[in-house]
């Protein structure tokens, strides 16, 4: 039953996870193998210590963005900002954003595609994961953009597909991708490169919806997804959401259910990554908890 979801999960805040410490700001374990998922078609590259984890959703304020931050704080991992407009990289630099947004030279995505150089991610300050931010220029990358590379011009989906596994290991961690809202080349590569795609879904008439759409769009893309509600209040009608989402044939393979991600002020108020400061309020403690289960399965579901 989906109603189980309901409850709070297990993994203490800071504790040792079986894959990897999440929600300290420690680093979380490597990765075994790679994921060998059945259903997913996604074609192999060889074993990699590493994932990339893309968040995705042709719906837009399903906390995409939101998940994608405290999710590689929790995995100690960079973030990537493919979302022209920056959601997350807003969130990261505060005043300073416009700074990064409008950075005079060549987006750092786009620099180090054409150079086939990494880019040197950014240290975030009070716990604030790496991040590699968004750019204005990739307000102009729409269908069909091409883009110069180092093994010459390429479609920028395929760009980025080759690009992102080869900087996690070049970093040597896990790499998060925030993606924007709608169907275009930024997300389609991230979606390309990841070894799981996170899906956010708010438990409403509009979600669930474009929810099966994406899916039935991009089982064939898809290696791993993971359906996480996202939002879910204690009421009777997410109740009900939730039971036709964990229905039998609504979620179909490569996709699986997550675990859900609550309603909760802090998310919503966040200014720096939940599990740095003092000792968490039992609210914070439980968005924490929230976020290391994601984070935890997400994990599992790459090995
Ligand atoms: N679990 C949550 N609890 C409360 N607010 C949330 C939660 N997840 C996202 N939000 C809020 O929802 C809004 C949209 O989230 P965002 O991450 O920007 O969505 P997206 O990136 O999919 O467009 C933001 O105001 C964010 O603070
Ligand atoms: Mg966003």
């Amino acid at each position: 039953m989906y109603t189980m979801y309901f409850l709070p999960t297990a993994c203490a805040v800071g504790s040792r996870c079986p894959m990897g410490t999440v929600g300290s700001g420690g680093r979380a374990g490597t990765l075994p193998s790679r994921c060998m998922m059945q259903g997913g078609n996604r074609q192999g590259t060889a074993n990699r210590a590493h994932m990339v984890c893309t968040l995705v959703q042709w719906k837009g304020g399903v906390g995409k963005s939101t998940l994608a931050i405290h999710m590689a704080a929790a995995l100690d991992a960079v973030l990537v900002d493919l979302e022209p407009w920056g959601g997350a990289t807003a969130w990261w630099a505060g005043p300073r954003a416009a700074a990064l947004w409008q950075a005079p030279g060549r987006a750092p995505l786009l620099r180090a595609l054409s150079d086939g150089t990494v880019p040197r991610p950014r240290r975030g300050s009070a716990g604030r994961p790496r991040l590699v931010p968004s750019h204005e220029q990739l307000l102009g990358l729409g269908e069909g953009a091409v883009v110069a590379t180092a093994e010459g011009p390429l479609p920028l989906a395929e760009a980025i597909r080759r690009a992102l596994p080869r900087w996690a290991e070049a970093w040597g961690c896990h790499v998060v991708v925030d993606t924007p809202a709608g169907f275009g080349p930024l997300a389609d590569g991230a979606v390309a490169a990841a070894d799981v795609v996170v899906l956010p879904v708010t438990l409403d008439q509009w979600a669930v919806p474009a929810l099966r759409k994406f899916m039935a769009s991009y089982a064939g893309r898809v290696r791993c997804g993971l359906v996480v509600p996202n939002r879910v209040r204690r009421r009777l009608e997410d109740r009900r959401w939730a039971e036709l989402v964990a229905a039998d044939g609504l979620i179909p393979a490569p996709f699986v259910l997550g675990p859900p991600v609550a309603e909760s002020e802090v998310l919503h108020v966040a200014r720096r990554p939940l599990a740095a400061g003092p000792a968490p309020s039992p609210a914070r403690g439980a968005a924490i908890e929230e976020i290391d289960a994601l984070a935890r399965r997400t994990l599992e579901l790459a090995a």
